[in-house]
């Protein structure tokens, strides 16, 4: 029988808890007769883009999307042909091989219409575009009063056969704030933008709730919700909900010592031993994602309790105080995870360092973590060709 080496840095995902999720919140969105996009981009928030994808569409999700062309592209070539939405183009960039790929393209201007239509002559096939009004978040969408002229040029795009005007869709700037008046306010905007749609001729569908509006908002819910975080297990709302958090990041212990009082431990000597001790050794550090800024601040699941890390985090290592108890090499060190045992979570790191879960996740993407995926359904490729690669193991 072949014994796994312990992982030097791995984040675990469970497929089987997005799966949890995405039902879920499916089921939520159904109950309002919408449908439910799980959001991948930026490599599945550090969860595997494809992975995710093929889960959460096993679960109830229809649509996916992606913010990169390149990203809606690659679930494309993974044999993903669901409806997949890519939502933010730079200027100049080939469109042709999105609409060749029959991959929903926005729009937030003419400029970008025009991109579209182009894009669309070019390849000879109608391209699918979702135009976005800035209804509040004054980030990307077609303000207020650019709107009727975008409309217009759509449906001339729509009546020369180039484009498809699959939706109009905005997006909300404080759905993490149930009761915040912004959200009313987006909507009525929202509303605004969808008369005058009809109004121009086009009989678009509306989507404009992210996972915390799924969550809070059933009104707001339309044709399409676009769940991101909530399907990873993260949730954005102050209610409890019963999501499942997929991520675990785990590494092991590569050595122990016994260290006398007095002794400084890891650069700068920021910590001393308080009185003889044993220390592990944890091979990650902030190239592997653990924040330099949580030295002092954080504890690791190791050999059955919570432990603190002591000294400043290296950029490889970092060493764990474990007092008179009894670890060893290769026991596995969680540095977050769900929550179950009583481990740190992803939530908990956030609130640390005062940001949100979503860029802890999202930044576990690196060259010397390991992912390996935990509900794994077999033969469903390309899930399992991706698992086949990384059981190999770091
Ligand atoms: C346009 C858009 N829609 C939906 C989402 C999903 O949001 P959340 O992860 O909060 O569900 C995002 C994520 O940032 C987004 O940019």
């Amino acid at each position: 029988m072949s014994v796994r080496t312990p992982p030097r840095a791995e984040a675990m995902i469970d497929l089987d808890a997005v799966r949890h999720n995405v039902a879920l919140l499916a089921e939520r969105a159904a109950r309002s007769g919408a449908a439910t996009m799980a959001v991948v981009k930026a490599d599945g928030y550090g969860h595997g883009a494809t992975e995710v994808a093929m889960a959460a569409l096993s679960a109830g999700a229809t649509w996916l999307g992606a913010c990169s062309l390149a990203e809606g592209l690659s679930l494309r070539a993974a044999g993903i042909d669901a409806p997949v939405l890519s939502w933010l183009d730079v200027p100049g960039e080939d469109l042709a091989p999105g609409v060749a790929a029959g991959i929903d393209l926005s729009a937030s201007s003419l400029d970008e219409l025009t991109a579209v239509r182009q894009a669309a002559r070019g390849v000879d096939r109608t391209a699918r575009v979702h135009l976005k009004i800035d209804t509040g978040l004054s980030r990307n969408g077609c303000p207020a009063a650019e709107w009727p002229d975008l409309l217009e040029a759509a449906a001339a795009a729509e009546a020369e056969g180039s484009v498809e005007v699959v939706a109009i869709w905005s997006h909300l700037a404080c759905a993490d704030e149930p009761g915040h008046p912004s959200i009313d306010r987006q909507a009525e905007r929202f509303a605004e933008a969808y008369r005058a749609a009809r109004a121009a001729g086009l009989r678009p569908k509306r989507h404009l709730a992210n996972s915390a509006a799924t969550l809070t908002r059933p009104d707001l819910h339309f044709d399409l919700v676009r769940t991101g975080i909530a399907i990873y297990g993260l949730n954005p709302v102050p209610q409890h909900e019963d999501l499942r958090p997929a991520m675990t990041f785990r590494s092991s212990v590569v050595l122990t010592k016994r260290v006398a009082a007095g002794e400084g431990v890891s650069y700068g000597h920021t910590w001393l031993t308080p009185q003889e001790t044993t220390l592990a050794l944890v091979p990650v550090g902030y190239a592997d994602g653990v924040p330099r800024s949580l030295s002092g601040r954080m504890e690791v699941w190791l050999a059955g309790r919570r432990r603190p890390v002591v000294g400043r985090v290296c950029m490889d290592q970092i060493v764990v105080d474990c007092g008179d108890d009894a670890v060893a090499v290769g026991d596995e060190v969680i540095l977050f995870g769900p929550g179950d045992r009583g481990e740190p979570t992803a939530r908990e790191w956030a609130d640390t360092l005062g940001t949100i879960d979503y860029e802890i996740v999202t930044g576990m993407h690196r060259p010397r973590v390991g992912r390996r995926y935990l509900g794994v359904r077999p033969g469903t490729s390309p899930e399992a060709v991706r698992v086949a690669a990384t059981e190999g193991g770091p």
